[in-house]
């Protein structure tokens, strides 16, 4: 009788053990994932996470109309954390769009939050930054503006 609590007692043991081995497993492969990329699709993956899912179709030649209404928004919401060339609160955004795609900095912009806590790129720069960047209630139009301001900025002052 002994042997035979002996033996259960062992066999629930093991079954504890193997329970919290799962558990810390399924956790690290969850966080992987994300850090990976695998739960993100291609499209989020390279143009982030928010309300821009297709890619747009984008005019070579700027639209300086858009670039004037860019620039207001971007003086009054953007600067006092980016500057254009070197880091202050947030990275320098002079030569944004020639790293990330328009659809990106528009669903970073539009979507700052989700975009640090899924995206990789988010949150390597959420380390690096420290803070996060507020939703600045920019609307998607406002955020194009800003992306065609910054893509003038790009071709003219660089
Ligand atoms: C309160 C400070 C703050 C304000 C205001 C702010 N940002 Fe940011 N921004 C950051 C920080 C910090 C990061 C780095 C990511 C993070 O830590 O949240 C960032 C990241 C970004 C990125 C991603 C850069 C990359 O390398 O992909 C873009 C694009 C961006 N901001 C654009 C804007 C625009 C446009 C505005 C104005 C509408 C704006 N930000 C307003 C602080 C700010």
């Amino acid at each position: 009788m002994k042997y035979l609590i002996t033996i259960v007692a062992f066999m629930l043991m093991l079954l504890t053990i193997q329970a919290c081995g799962n558990g810390e497993q399924s956790e690290r492969s969850d966080a992987s994932d994300t850090a990976n990329g695998n739960e993100l699709t291609d499209f989020e993956l390279e143009h982030g996470f928010g309300p821009v899912t297709e890619r747009l179709d984008i005019d070579e030649e700027i639209d300086m109309d858009k670039v004037a209404k860019g620039r207001n928004i971007y003086e009054m919401k953007c600067e006092m954390c980016h500057n254009m060339g070197s880091r202050m609160v947030g990275p320098p955004l002079g030569a944004i769009t020639e790293t990330r795609s328009p659809e990106f900095i528009m669903n970073f912009i539009l979507n700052p939050s989700e975009n640090v806590r899924k995206h990789p790129i988010g949150q390597a720069l959420l380390r690096e930054y420290m803070t996060e960047m507020p939703y600045q209630n920019v609307k998607e139009d406002e955020a194009r503006a800003i992306v065609e301001y910054l893509r003038h900025y790009a071709e003219t002052e660089l």
